[in-house]
C-alpha cells in the first residue's frame, strides 16, 4: 500500500510541478508547424485568464513557435464598467504575453455583452473575417457550444468562427493556395470535474498515462485531443492576470481560481462541423 501512496504523491507534486501537454501538435498547422498563427477568440475582458490561460503559456513556450493572437468580441459592457474593462484586459494580456500587434477589442452594436443574449453567427463572421484574413490566421481557438459557463455570448462564438472557415473555404480557388483556418473549441467538462481545481492535473495525468498503455495494445494513435496543463508557474501567471481585472475582483472569483480546472487544464477538440436546428 505504502509504495502505492508514495507514487501517488509524486506523481501529484510533479503534475502540478511540471506543466505537460498531450497531443499538442493537433493544434499547430503540421505541414508548416513553424508558420502557425493562432487566433484566441473570446468573449469578454476576463475569459482569457479565467479559461485559456493553460493553452496560450503553453502555446507560448511551444518549441513551434507559434504566432499568437488576441481577439475580443465585447468590452464587457453588461455593468457599464466597458472602457474600464478594456484597459483590464490590455495589462491582462500584457500578463500573459500576447504582444500588443496582435490583440484586439471589438466593441459592436449587435455583439455587446449580455447574459441572455446570444450573438448571430453570421454577424460574428463578418466581424472576425478581416481580423483573420489580414493575419493570414490558420487557427482559431474559441469556447464550444456549450461555452464552459453556459453564457450565450461564449457558446455563439464556435458557431461564428465555423460560419467564416465555411465562407473562406467556398471562396477558396484550392485548399493549398488559400489559408483556410482550423477551429478548434475548448471542451466544456461535467459541473464536478469543473471544479476539481488543483486535482485535475493529477487526474489528466492519469488518464494520459492509461490513454498511452492503452494504445499500446490497440496500436491506435489515440484520440486527436490536445490537452495542455498548466505547472504551478503557469498557474500564478493566470491568478496575476485576473489581478488585473480589478472590476471582477468579487469574492466568488477567489473560489472560481481556486477549484476551477480551466485554470490549470485545457482540453481541445476540432470543429468539423456545427450545424444549430
Ligand atoms: C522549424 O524551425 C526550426 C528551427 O528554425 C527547424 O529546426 C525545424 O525544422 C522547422 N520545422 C519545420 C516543420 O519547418
Ligand atoms: C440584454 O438583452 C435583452 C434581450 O435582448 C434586453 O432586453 C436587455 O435590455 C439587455 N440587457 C442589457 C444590459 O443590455
Ligand atoms: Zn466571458
Amino acid at each position: 500500500m505504502l509504495p502505492w501512496l508514495t507514487a501517488l504523491l509524486v506523481l501529484f507534486v510533479s503534475s502540478l510541478y511540471f506543466p505537460f501537454h498531450s497531443n499538442s501538435h493537433v493544434l499547430l498547422d503540421q505541414a508548416r508547424s513553424n508558420a502557425s498563427r493562432i487566433l484566441l477568440l473570446t468573449a469578454h475582458p476576463d475569459d482569457e485568464c479565467l479559461f485559456f490561460a493553460p493553452t496560450v503559456l503553453a502555446l507560448r513556450e511551444h518549441p513551434a513557435h507559434p504566432e499568437i493572437f488576441s481577439l475580443t468580441l465585447s468590452i464587457g459592457n453588461a455593468a457599464g464598467f466597458g472602457e474600464v474593462r478594456k484597459e483590464e484586459l490590455s495589462r491582462s494580456l500584457d500578463v500573459m504575453g500576447i504582444d500588443q500587434d496582435n490583440r484586439w477589442v471589438v466593441d459592436h452594436p449587435m455583439l455587446q455583452d449580455n447574459m441572455t443574449l446570444e450573438w448571430d453567427a453570421s454577424v460574428i463572421a463578418v466581424v472576425i473575417a478581416p481580423y483573420v484574413v489580414d493575419n493570414h490566421i490558420t487557427t482559431i481557438l474559441t469556447f464550444d457550444t456549450q461555452g464552459i459557463s453556459s453564457h450565450p455570448n461564449h457558446y455563439s462564438l464556435p458557431f461564428g468562427a465555423w460560419d467564416l472557415a465555411n465562407i473562406l473555404r467556398a471562396k477558396a480557388p484550392e485548399p493549398t493556395s488559400f489559408s483556410v483556418p482550423r477551429v478548434f473549441s475548448l471542451v466544456t467538462v461535467p459541473l464536478l470535474s469543473k471544479y476539481a481545481g488543483v486535482l485535475a492535473p493529477l487526474s489528466s495525468r492519469m488518464n494520459m498515462i492509461l490513454q498511452r498503455v492503452l494504445n499500446r495494445f490497440t496500436q491506435s494513435d489515440g484520440n486527436q485531443q490536445a490537452v495542455f496543463t498548466s505547472g504551478f508557474t503557469q498557474y500564478v501567471t493566470a491568478v496575476r492576470a485576473m489581478q488585473k481585472h480589478t472590476t471582477q475582483l468579487e469574492w466568488f472569483r477567489y473560489l472560481y481560481v481556486t477549484f476551477s480546472r480551466y485554470m490549470w487544464i485545457n482540453d481541445w477538440v476540432e470543429v468539423k462541423s456545427l450545424g444549430k436546428n
